[in-house]
């Protein structure tokens, strides 16, 4: 709901989300690093909604496509303006560039810097308002901060009046001792605006076009100037470093489970709980440890969830368990189901009431009724399972033929046997069973056994013949394993013994033959040489001078 503000004013509001964020050390532009799992820009721009603001505009640069595309499509809102500030030369010349976006607009100019995600729509709406009862031109929020270091300083004159703003790099020692910082959210009336961007100059240490030299010139010109000081301090930290990030990250956690311990959720480790902003969790529900709730996950009241968790867009009945290890993506889960431990539920899943899925199942735009269970070792994926039906271990739809995906339907009161293929698109009506290792290609009408499976063979005394065999091998000395040498009835230890003499004496005899071989070789082609000499010098004998005369 919008917040009150001014009325018969207009307001517009001026995001800068241009920079990198060079502090950062990052080639990803500084709003759309992540925090609670959204971009920072996105923080902003709920803060600023909240205003229902007449006009919204968001100066980008650093990956002008990228932060343009989260800011449209951001909540859907339907009339954001994006400019382009193509070289970032200062949050003054930021605003420069948006002047023709703001050129003709009678009213207020609500400036918020992107870079500010705690803020809150009822401290913007509470500023505003101020600033429309104080009659100020340009209204400033400030804040006191312990450790003010990076942050511009508010110099005021003797009577505590609204000098000017300076910049830590610009600032005396004596000015960076002020502990008054300028959040970077300002009101300021469009004409104003308008007229002192334009005046603006980069004559300080960083050469940039400063949004903050609009305070002096406008005391110059002797406008109206009013300053607010914010209530919470945390709420208008910037993020301009990792480590400011990461600590924002944790504040943002704690304070998040904090409100829901209020409400009366369990956390068991609140340390390792991850709560996105957007989620909501029902009273008496347990948060085991190591848990990751994102997006728009919805939990119902009396729910359990284990541990190790990872929740995305996941819309939980009441009283629905979670064992460890479970993911759930985009999926709906009925009153009483048990999940896990580790199950993957992926986008488009429904389950019923009293579902059941169980360890290492994967689901996938699966449509799940009351009470059916799949509790082991199953991808189902485009399927649509009736109500009390039983999915045996290793069952799988096989959805997808290498070009298009096909759906299964399964009626109620089925039962799939165990390492079943369900080769989609096919169909299993109501009251059917699938006997184990079946491959269902077909439909299965109501009632009907489905079975395909080559039928078992059993052949007697097998076992025994081939022990025979090689025992018989091994004593005769042919090539038998070792274990196959086995005498029957050994312990333990007599078997690893017998393992290790049959295989030393194995391997002495594969030696021997191998010298023998060897030798053999070496030899052949000498002897034969020797035969061949010989056989010259030999005088032919009597007998052999006979025959070849014959
Ligand atoms: C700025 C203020 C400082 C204030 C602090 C509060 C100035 C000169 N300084 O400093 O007084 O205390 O914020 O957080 O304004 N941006 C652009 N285009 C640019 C430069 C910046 O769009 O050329 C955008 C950035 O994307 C960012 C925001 O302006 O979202 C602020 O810029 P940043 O560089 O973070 O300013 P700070 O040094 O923090
Ligand atoms: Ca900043």
């Amino acid at each position: 709901m919008p917040l009150q503000r001014r009325e018969g004013r207009s307001l517009g509001v001026l995001v800068l989300a241009a920079g990198l964020g060079t502090r950062m050390r990052s080639a990803t532009a500084k709003v759309l690093h992540r925090l609670g799992g959204r971009p920072l820009i996105a923080y902003v721009l709920d803060a600023v909604r909240g205003l229902a603001p007449d006009r919204l505009i968001v100066v980008v640069g650093h990956q002008a496509e990228e932060v343009g595309r989260v800011c449209t499509s951001h909540g859907g809102w339907r009339s954001i303006r994006l400019v382009r500030q193509p070289e970032q030369h200062g949050t003054g010349h930021a605003v420069l560039c948006a002047r023709p976006e703001l050129a003709g607009f009678c009213g207020d100019v609500l400036i918020v810097y992107g870079d500010v995600p705690a803020l809150t729509a009822e401290t913007l709406a509470a500023f505003v308002a101020g600033h429309a009862q104080s009659g100020a031109a340009l209204s400033l929020l400030t804040a006191c901060f312990r450790d003010p270091t990076g942050y511009g300083r508010i110099i005021r004159g003797t009577s505590g009046e609204l000098e000017r703003i300076v910049e830590e790099r610009d600032a005396t020692p004596d000015e960076r001792q002020i502990h008054e910082i300028n959040s970077g959210i300002y009101c300021v009336a469009a004409d104003l605006l308008l007229e002192a961007v334009g005046l603006l100059a980069a004559d300080n240490v960083q050469g940039e076009y400063y949004l903050t030299d609009i305070v002096s010139i406008a005391r110059s010109q002797g406008r109206r100037l009013w300053t607010r000081g914010v209530e919470d301090p945390a709420e208008v930290r910037g993020i301009n470093t990792r480590a400011e990030l990461a600590n924002m990250e944790a504040k943002m956690r704690q304070s998040i489970v904090e409100k829901w311990m209020v409400g009366g959720v369990t956390f068991e480790d609140p340390a390792t709980a991850y709560v996105g902003k957007d989620v909501t969790i029902g009273r008496d529900t347990t948060i085991g440890p190591n848990t990751h709730l994102r997006g728009k996950t919805a939990i119902g009241e009396g729910c359990h969830i284990d541990g190790d968790a990872y929740l995305e867009d996941a819309r939980l009945g009441s009283r629905v368990h979670l064992k460890f290890g479970v993911v759930i993506t985009d999926s709906d889960v009925g009153d009483d189901v048990q999940i896990g431990p580790f199950a993957h539920v992926r986008p488009g899943t429904n389950l019923a009431r009293r579902v059941h899925i169980g360890n290492f199942v994967e689901t996938k735009k699966a449509k799940l009724g009351r009470g059916t269970k799949a509790n082991h070792l199953s991808y189902l994926g485009d399927v649509t399972i009736g109500e009390h039906t039983n999915v045996g271990a290793g069952t799988i739809t096989c959805n997808y033929d290498g070009f298009r995906k096909h759906h299964t339907v399964i009626g109620d009161r089925v039962q799939i046997g165990s390492d079943t293929q369900l080769v989609a698109p096919v169909e299993v009506a109501s009251d059917a069973y699938v006997g184990a290792g079946t491959t269902v290609t077909q439909a299965v009408p109501p009632g009907a056994l489905a079975v395909s499976r080559v039928s078992q063979r059993n052949i007697e005394g097998w076992v025994d013949r081939r022990r025979a065999r090689e025992a018989g091998a091994a004593r005769t000395g042919g090539a038998g394993s070792a274990e196959a040498k086995l005498p029957r009835a050994l312990t333990g230890v007599q078997v690893k013994k017998h393992l290790k003499v049959v295989d030393r004496s194995a391997r002495r005899k594969r030696l021997a033959r191998t010298q023998q071989k060897t030798a053999a070789k070496v030899a052949t082609p000498r002897k034969r040489a020797e035969r061949r000499v010989a056989r010259v010098r030999q005088p032919r004998s009597a007998s052999a001078r006979r025959r070849t005369r014959r």
